[in-house]
């Protein structure tokens, strides 16, 4: 019997207009351009500025456009996942405040928190529903206003991240696409070496945790790193291992945007060249759960039907994971 798949039907991304380059944080902090370069990869970072505007701003751009360019009506929609860590507010969802703006009314709504892997995370949880054949047309948003919690006075994170938000729709198929396989991880020890130390119900706001600049990323930097760099490679090559793939059997690696040298790690210990490695991390720096559908949605006119594409991503808690893909349709 054939079996019934998820796949990822169509497309859309948003970034803001305002560009944060290295030239300006080095009137910011004290930093250099060839620092921020050598060191991350980074060159510029989108930033949304205006009052009262939240992820859910980036998010209702990316649905909005994805719905049109799909041709699809807010009113098929049967599920919203919105992957972030910089929710609009605690509650409610900003899945819920999304559906409400687009005007998804037969759905329910839902923010999955897994940090830079929360988009894999959901695509995964969202593919579950599709499978199981219970829904037909599920929005996965991956959206962060990074700039909400970074310290522009910390030179360590201030120069890493950026804003930015992207909506894939999945729909079900019985042709040999889709989501082929996946590995997803986490291990909570990690979150010493990286995290928010106020904000939450362990110690919740207060004059002292604003005073002492808590509300914003705490990253030891060089612990995540070598975190990063050793397990977004070991899945990255076990999936390809357990599927017999080789590096000439992958059309494309698309990596979470975290750092330049991670993914040039990941890219060797698979065997492959830089022209099979999708990059866009000197453009937006890293916008946690942005930076897979940024990339997808930027390289969507290079993809073929049945490209074989491995998504990997690595982030706080730690998480991590990766997906096979094949992706779906000819643009
Ligand atoms: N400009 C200039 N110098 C700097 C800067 C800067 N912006 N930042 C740090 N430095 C200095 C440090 O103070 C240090 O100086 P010292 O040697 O005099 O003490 C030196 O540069 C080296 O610092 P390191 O922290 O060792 O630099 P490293 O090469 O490790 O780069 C970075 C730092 C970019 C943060 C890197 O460690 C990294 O990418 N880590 C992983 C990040 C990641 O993957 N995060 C997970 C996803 S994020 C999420 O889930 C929300």
């Amino acid at each position: 019997m054939r079996k019934l798949k998820a796949a990822i039907s169509s497309i859309n991304a948003y970034a803001p207009d305002y560009i944060l380059t290295n030239q300006e944080l080095e009137t910011m902090v004290d930093t250099s351009d060839e620092w921020i370069t050598t060191r991350t990869g980074i060159k510029e970072r989108h930033i949304l500025k205006g009052n009262g505007l939240g992820t859910s701003y980036l998010g209702v751009k990316a649905v909005n456009g994805l719905l049109k360019k799909s041709g699809t009506s807010p009113d098929e929609i049967d599920l919203l996942i919105c992957a972030t860590v910089t929710p609009d507010m605690q509650f409610p969802a900003t899945a819920n405040i999304i559906c409400d703006k687009t005007g998804i009314k037969n759905a329910f709504s839902f923010d999955l928190n897994a940090a830079c892997s929360g988009f894999i995370y959901s695509l995964i949880t969202a593919s579950k529903y599709i499978e199981s054949g219970v829904y037909k047309k599920i929005i996965v948003v991956g959206a962060d206003k990074m700039s909400s919690i970074v310290n522009y006075t910390d030179r360590q994170t201030c120069v890493i991240f950026g804003d930015a938000g992207g909506a894939v729709l999945l729909e079900p198929t019985y042709e040999d696409v889709g989501f082929i396989d996946y590995i997803l991880r986490s291990d909570g020890s990690g979150r010493v070496h990286l995290h928010q130390k106020a904000g939450g119900s362990v110690k919740p706001a207060s004059h002292e945790s604003v005073d002492e600049k808590q509300h914003f990323v705490y990253q030891e930097g060089q612990a995540v790193f070598k975190f990063a760099v050793t397990n977004m490679a070991d899945i990255s090559v076990e999936i390809m291992n357990r599927n017999n793939m080789k590096s000439e059997d992958i059309a494309w690696l698309v990596p979470h945007q975290a750092n330049l040298r991670i993914i040039e790690a990941t890219a060797r210990r698979m065997g492959l060249e830089k022209d099979k490695v999708m990059i866009n991390i000197q453009k937006y720096g890293n916008t946690t759960n942005g930076t897979i559908p940024l990339l997808l949605w930027e390289w969507e006119n290079q993809l073929k039907k049945g490209d074989n594409l491995i998504v990997s991503a690595f982030g706080g808690g730690f998480t991590w994971g990766t997906i096979y893909v094949k992706w779906a349709y000819d643009s």
